[in-house]
């Protein structure tokens, strides 16, 4: 049985390693961001990749900053698929956003994508799963949804909404048959992390894509990436004292 999986934000870094990860284990995929052409372009990487084992994906163009055009978008590549099992909510945006030095521009965008638009497209698939029945929800938050941190406060805020959203929507749809994963990477090698290098733990995107479809097969509540040392740092997350970034700035 083909089984599909629709990605937001696949067309860089996490999302398009989610991708062409699941599309070597056989998933038929959508793929949504803004940019047509760097989808097109992983979606001759996947023809590739499955040499013909699977369809081929289908590309729709979506923003999902803009929820009422994501939303018709989203529902006719639902369509185009003939439905879909998995819905991936990976796109995000990052940028610094210092407090009261004209940052709120950046926070805008951020919470605007990252959370507002997110959970609009969430929405979306949700109604999509509720009508067929079935289905699974994952969303991609970050380990900041656990943390305050400095120059990060909108980026921080927007996944912390996004955590608290999914662990509703994990209550409200589990009823209904319909499973979702929460995501948590800590750092992961990819355009919206420049200099990776400087922090721990740091993954590529690949490795993480990994561990993230295991998570998605075995239909996880939870996905931290990679799961140590950040399984055992999470519950100490709002003990880490204010110093601690003071230090980093
Ligand atoms: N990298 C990390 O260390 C890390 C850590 C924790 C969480 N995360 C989360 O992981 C997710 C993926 O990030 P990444 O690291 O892979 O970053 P990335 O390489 O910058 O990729 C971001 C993806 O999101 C898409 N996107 C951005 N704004 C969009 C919009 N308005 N509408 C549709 N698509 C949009 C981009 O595609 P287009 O430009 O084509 O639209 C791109 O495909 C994000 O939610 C991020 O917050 C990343």
């Amino acid at each position: 049985m083909t089984r599909t999986m629709v990605i937001t934000g696949a067309s860089a870094g996490i999302g398009r390693a989610i991708a062409l990860e699941a599309a070597r284990r056989g998933w038929h995929l959508g793929l949504a961001s803004r940019r047509r052409e760097a989808l097109e372009t992983l979606r001759g990487e996947i023809d590739a990749v499955t040499a013909g084992r699977a369809p081929t994906a289908a590309i729709a163009e979506v923003d999902v900053a803009d929820p009422s055009s994501a939303a018709a978008r989203l529902r006719a590549l639902f369509e185009e698929l003939g439905g879909a099992d998995v819905f991936v909510a990976n796109a995000g945006v990052n940028e610094f956003t210092r407090i009261g030095k004209g940052g709120f521009p950046g926070s805008q965008r951020i919470l605007q994508t990252n959370l507002i638009g997110t959970v609009a497209t969430l929405e979306v698939a949700a109604e999509h799963f509720i009508a067929r029945g079935r289905g699974h929800l994952v969303g991609v938050s970050s380990l900041a949804a656990l943390l305050s941190i400095p120059s990060q406060g909108a980026y921080c805020a927007s996944k912390a909404g996004l955590s608290s959203w999914l662990g509703a929507a994990r209550i409200e749809l589990g009823r209904q048959g319909i499973a979702v994963t929460e995501v948590q990477p800590g750092f992961v090698d990819t355009e919206i992390m420049p200099d990776v290098g400087r922090y721990p733990f740091a993954v590529s995107a690949d490795r993480a894509a990994r561990t993230i479809v295991d998570g998605i097969e075995r239909r996880r509540k939870l996905v931290v990436v990679p799961g140590m040392p950040w399984r055992l740092f999470r519950p100490f997350a709002r003990l880490v004292p204010d110093a601690v970034w003071r230090k980093r700035r």
